[in-house]
């Protein structure tokens, strides 16, 4: 296979908010490139809705140190606290500086970034809720992305949409390259780059019920594990409360704080008897659980039993039209309802990876073994959903909009400072053979198996089985389904066999990847034996700090199985005092 080569000083994997603003920040200073797997503005960073949290103190009172509290509480206490002052603590710059590049904020009558409020966002360290998310109508993400894209083009990037990352090559413990696939023309190129960041997005994809782009199904976590490098926390997964019945199609929670609530069969507001302060806008797991235990008791609504509702017609027509239409089109169009008028009819949603590739608070790859992760990788960076280290157990709605912003900036500026302080490192002499070598199985595949085939039942597992509550007898149940379609792919087959946007054969790179993401998730959350975030077992109800206030870090043993080690929290924050465990009480 003929291989086209280029070299850049940055090279940027993946076009979302996280790899936009780090490409934006490092084209200012080096010669840097993005590879995308999608066009830029079709990352799934669009279909963010409600908001990107700061604590400006537009509405009331705010202060970065409650929003620093929040994130921890919220994460129940597995989030590294160095690296939530530092994003907490930049968050309201970041908004100046989007507002500075053309974000369109919508604004007080005075003419301030707008705020409202979203679930797990409070005042004094918990007391009540407070108005922290700045947004853009329901459409935040879509004006963000747009706003990056054109701020990357004009800084010079140079972009490779519809490319398809195979390998990250590694020299020596230096990230020295990737090999791509060119879908529009089969063409193979590999990117030499003195310094690379990984914003390669999430992987919802793995669940049958959930709020994510199609490609969101864990190609960049799968890439650096088959890289040597470790997947901190892959048990920790969001779902989402409000996804649309049926579909799973996000419903910001921007609903909730612009003053919807959940209703019962019986009309009951049930978030009222479990989190009397905070109610609907207790943060997403809370919230995720509640629903179920509602579905289970039987007080779910529909013929089935089986969702809940979400009321919002008391806003008023003009109200949802000015604030919220994204939402009444999304309703409409999936659920058949006019929410002006009707209840959205609702169920949680897979909707985020919580944890990612291991870095440290500045977005630096670390890595390690024996539970010493201290080890940074010379020239590689992660930031925004593929990267670990903020959210802990439990993502606040808005701060991954935060995240975004804030470690795809850093990782962008420390990427363009290593490539102007070293010289490129070579690459290895079998650069790119692992990645061909599986391009080349699955594009010769001949066997009996399609990608639905093992799609369907993938995603039918870890939606029963590793979901909102987990227990023993279930995890095992998805990790041997796991390995039964592990043996199917050993049987796969595709039909198609042209160079040009073959999506036969992306699909059976995706597939492949799928499965060990879902595998990692699975054989984690089986080994941690307490319930904390979104991570709820009903075989270990109670979160058990003496043993479990540590942070997973799977990779993979050469055979292919999955190793599981542990590492500390960082529980020491940069500058202020840290935030001991306790006990939930909303
Ligand atoms: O509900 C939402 O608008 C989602 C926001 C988020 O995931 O941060």
């Amino acid at each position: 296979m003929k291989i086209e080569n280029h070299v850049y000083d940055v090279l940027v994997v993946g076009a979302g908010g996280a790899g936009l603003n780090a490409a934006q920040v490092a084209s200012q200073y080096v010669k840097t490139a993005v590879i995308s797997e999608v066009y830029p503005t079709r990352s799934h960073t669009i279909s963010a809705q409600g908001g990107i949290s700061a604590s400006l103190g537009n509405m009331e009172e705010d202060n970065w140190l409650w929003h620093m509290f929040d994130t921890v509480k919220g994460g129940d206490y597995l989030g590294d606290q160095d690296a939530c002052e530092y994003m907490t603590k930049l968050a309201p710059s970041m908004i100046i500086e989007l507002e500075h590049i053309g974000m369109p904020f919508n604004r007080t009558k005075e003419g301030k970034i707008a705020q409202r409020p979203f679930g797990g966002h409070t005042a004094n360290f918990g007391e009540r809720p407070v108005k922290r998310a700045c947004y853009v109508a329901d459409r935040t993400g879509h004006a963000m992305l747009q706003t990056l894209f054109e701020k990357s083009v004009a800084q010079g990037t140079q972009f490779y949409s519809e490319f398809y990352a195979l390998e990250l090559v590694v020299n020596n413990g230096t990230a020295v390259g990737v090999l791509c696939f060119d879908m529009k023309s089969g063409q193979l190129h590999m990117f030499h780059a003195k310094a690379i960041v990984l914003a390669s997005g999430g992987n919802c994809r793995i669940f049958e019920t959930n709020s994510n782009a199609h490609i969101n199904t864990g190609d960049g976590v799968a890439m650096a594990m088959r890289a040597g490098f470790s997947w901190s926390d892959p048990e920790f997964f969001q779902f989402h409360p409000t996804g649309i019945y049926g579909h799973g199609n996000l419903i910001t929670e921007a609903v909730r704080g612009e003053g919807g609530y959940l209703l019962n069969s019986k009309g009951e507001r049930f978030m009222e008897r479990y989190a009397p302060t905070i109610k609907d806008l207790a943060p997403r797991d809370i919230v995720s659980r509640c629903i179920g235990q509602e579905i289970i008791e039987g007080r779910g609504c529909g013929a089935k039993k089986d969702y809940i509702n979400l009321k919002i017609d008391h806003m008023g027509h003009d109200a949802i039209m000015e604030k919220l239409p994204g939402i009444h089109e999304l309703a409409l169009v999936f659920a058949g309802v006019d929410c002006t008028k009707e209840f959205i009819p609702i169920v949680p949603t897979a909707h985020y990876q919580n944890g990612g590739i291991s870095t440290n608070h500045f977005g630096d790859v670390i890595t390690g073994k024996n539970g010493e992760y201290n080890t940074v990788v010379p020239g590689l960076y992660a930031a925004g959903e593929c990267a670990a280290s903020v959210h802990g157990a439990n993502r606040l709605g808005t701060n991954s909009l935060l995240d975004l912003v804030v470690f795809g900036r850093t990782a962008g500026e420390r990427a363009a400072k290593y490539a102007k302080e070293n010289k490129i490192t070579d690459l290895p002499e079998n650069a790119g053979k692992e990645g061909m070598a599986r391009l080349t199985k699955y594009a010769n595949a001949n066997g009996k198996y399609r990608f639905n085939d093992i799609y369907e039942k993938l995603t039918n597992t870890m939606q029963l089985n590793v979901g909102v509550f987990r227990t023993e007898e279930l995890m095992k149940r998805a990790i041997a389904d796991i390995n039964e379609l592990e043996g199917m792919l050993k049987d796969y087959r595709i039909d198609d066999r042209s160079t040009v946007y073959n999506l036969d054969l992306i699909e059976a790179l995706e597939i492949d990847n799928m499965l060990m993401v879902a595998k990692t998730a699975a054989v984690a959350a089986l080994a941690r034996k307490e319930s904390r975030g979104g991570h709820s077992r009903e075989d270990y109800p109670e979160r058990d700090d003496a043993t479990y206030l540590k942070h997973t870090e799977a990779s993979l043993n050469p055979d292919g199985s999955i190793n599981i080690d542990y590492r500390p929290v960082r529980l020491t924050p940069l500058t202020v005092p840290s935030f001991p465990p306790k006990k939930r009480a909303y």
